[in-house]
């Protein structure tokens, strides 16, 4: 705790997300669909959904790729900040997660701005060409997370962005964890504090957001 900070906690975290743009009915519709079918409740929170608007407004996103749909929740957040002809590429290896978010992007107001890949996120990223994204997302199995990242510095173009979800490991980060991947979360976050070609830090929405500019 550096001096010039102050510690935030559960208030103040409130406190932004009242002060946030919220999700919209559409989304909190899709968010009671895919309890209702049974979909695991995984999202990013509104907070980070605007913040991840913001940045991609900022960037001058055009194309963004997701690895990890789930519900489709974040690739709906994503595409609504992209210009007239942008896209969002996101890649889900369920079947059952794909056909819910395909149905429920099909329904959304940026139905024509994501493309949902079918396929292990290696598999699929391997065909995208060099320098074809601006900003990468990085939410899916995390004992893969490092090989996604390596391909994404590929994949994103200089001056993008890589964003990656679940820095804070599930709640998990510090003391005892319950879950395996909890300390393959732990090795990532070493890994991208030394990857050299990112300027990166962790914001502290959700469940921890890596924000990594390509340099
Ligand atoms: C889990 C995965 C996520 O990406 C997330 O944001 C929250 C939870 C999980 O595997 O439980
Ligand atoms: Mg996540």
């Amino acid at each position: 705790m550096s001096e010039t900070s102050t510690l935030v906690g559960a208030e103040h975290f409130r406190y932004v997300a009242e002060r946030t743009t919220r999700e919209d009915e559409f989304l909190r519709e899709l968010k009671r669909a895919a309890i209702a079918e049974g979909i695991p409740q995984i999202w990013v929170a509104p907070e980070q959904g605007s913040f991840m608007q913001i940045l991609l407004r900022a960037a001058r996103a055009r194309d963004v790729v997701e690895v990890g749909t789930l519900a489709g929740y974040s690739a709906i957040w994503m595409a609504r900040a992209l210009p007239e002809g942008g896209r969002v590429r996101t890649i889900e290896l369920e079947p059952k997660h794909a056909d819910f978010a395909e149905r429920w992007i099909a329904k959304s107001d940026v139905a024509g701005r994501i493309e949902v890949l079918r396929g292990a996120g290696m598999d699929v990223l391997k065909t995208f060409a060099a320098d074809s994204a601006d900003v990468a997302f990085l939410d899916a199995d995390k004992s893969s997370y490092a090989k996604y990242l390596a391909e994404c510095l590929r994949i994103v173009r200089r001056g993008g962005l890589i964003l990656v979800d679940n820095a804070f490991a599930f709640g998990e980060l510090f003391g005892a964890a319950t879950r395996e991947d909890v300390a393959t979360v732990r090795a990532f976050n070493e890994r991208m504090a030394k990857t050299r070609e990112l300027q990166s830090i962790i914001v502290p929405l959700g469940d921890g957001l890596w924000v990594g500019v390509k340099t």
